[in-house]
């Protein structure tokens, strides 16, 4: 376990917010947890667990304790006539953990290619993408009680992964650091390509459909879409899609005809919190280093030197246009750290 003082959280954070943390606990291996609740010193701080930090907004520096998780590891763990369980550890990153299982044969994570982070928090928000979200795969996962040390395993059930939600998310955040994931992959293949812009990149030509081609097309229509945190400060979309009933979005519809909306299964409908911000005016802004992305309306950037407390203004003000134009009320997708 690895300890820093004052450590500047600025590469930490794919927005690239300047700001310190009190104390940086690197946290390599998972008797690290134990020790970190037995050190003397943290008792009563405020603590975080951060991956990689591309979904976390840091508006001031960080008084408590930050635990960067960074356990290794993948093994296939069981395997029957149907399925293989594959448990992961926390801190392997992601879109590097979808290409491991499609080098071993397996379909199912192909439609979460390239979204950035670690495997740990993939339930935090129960994580999606092009039709698929991390709940449709996920098995169990094993976390620590931070207040107890004891360790507790999460099911379908227990785990409550919604839209960009879970347990986790919105009942106890910061109370159970996952070092431990396990999917489920079926063996038996069912390729997802209906979502907007994917099937018209995969079919046409003689080339059958595979794992590894679909990630490759997504991968391209994710760097088409999204702007690269590598080049400008971003944590993706900054809302979530916003739901309405279906009295609502008749009367919406009826109020602005073009307004994309997907029916859901409960009658429900999503509508495209992209879409409510472009119409406002937002898509391209910049105010000094803070910005909306030209590519996407969804995702508020940072040119170089924007601070926490600037992303979250122009944020508020976004809010109150879409509230004031079309009556709904955005919800901040990112955590945003006080
Ligand atoms: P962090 O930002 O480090 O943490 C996020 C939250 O999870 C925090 O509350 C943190 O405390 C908690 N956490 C992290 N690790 C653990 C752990 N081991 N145990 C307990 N809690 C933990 N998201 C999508 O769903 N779909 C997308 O298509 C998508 N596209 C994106 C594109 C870009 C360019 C960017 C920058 C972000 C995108 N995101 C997307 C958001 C982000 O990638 C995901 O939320 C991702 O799961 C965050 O992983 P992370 O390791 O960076 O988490
Ligand atoms: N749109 C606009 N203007 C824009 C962007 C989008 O009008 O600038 C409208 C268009 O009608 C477009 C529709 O929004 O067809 C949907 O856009 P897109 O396919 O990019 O999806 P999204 O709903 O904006 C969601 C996720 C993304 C995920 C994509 C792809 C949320 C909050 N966001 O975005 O996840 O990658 O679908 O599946 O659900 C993230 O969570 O950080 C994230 C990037």
């Amino acid at each position: 376990m690895e300890i820093l003082e004052q450590q500047s959280l600025r590469l930490f954070n794919t927005f690239g917010i300047d700001v310190k943390a009190r104390y940086f606990v690197t946290l390599e291996k998972v008797s690290d947890i134990t020790e970190f609740i037995r050190e003397a010193r943290f008792a009563g701080l405020p603590r975080l667990i951060l991956g990689g930090g591309s979904n976390v907004v840091f508006r001031q520096d960080y008084p408590g304790v930050v635990l960067h998780v960074k356990f290794n590891g993948i093994e296939l763990v069981e395997e029957n006539h149907h399925d293989v369980f594959i448990r992961v550890a926390a801190g392997e990153n992601w879109h590097d953990f979808v290409r491991t299982t499609i080098a071993w044969g397996y379909a199912g994570l192909e439609n979460l290619s390239l979204i950035p982070g670690t495997v740990g928090a993939a339930p935090i928000q129960n994580i999606g993408a092009y039709g698929v979200e991390f709940c449709e795969v996920f098995y169990a996962l094993e976390a620590v009680d931070l207040e107890t040390g004891m360790t507790k395993i999460f099911n379908q059930q227990t785990a409550r992964l919604g839209y960009r939600d879970s347990y986790f998310k919105s009942v106890a955040p910061n109370k159970f650091l996952i070092y431990s994931v396990t999917v489920r992959l079926p063996k038996r293949v069912r390729w997802r390509i209906d979502y907007q812009g994917l099937k018209g990149r995969l079919v046409g030509d003689d080339e059958p459909l595979s794992a590894e081609r679909i990630s490759d097309v997504i991968c391209q229509l994710r760097r088409e879409k999204l702007p690269d945190p590598g080049e400008l400060g971003n944590a993706g979309s900054f809302f979530k899609n916003p739901w309405v009933s279906a009295s609502d979005y008749d009367a919406l519809k009826n109020k602005f005809p073009d307004l994309p909306g997907f029916k859901r299964h409960d009658g429900n409908y999503k509508l495209s919190a992209g879409w409510l911000i472009e119409r406002c005016g937002w898509k391209g802004y910049r105010k000094g280093d803070v910005g909306v992305s030209s590519l996407h309306a969804l995702v508020l950037v940072n040119y170089g030197h924007a601070t926490g407390e600037s992303i979250w203004q122009v944020a508020q003000d976004i809010m109150a246009s879409v509230q004031a134009r079309f009556g709904i009320a955005l919800e901040i997708e990112p955590r945003v750290i006080e």
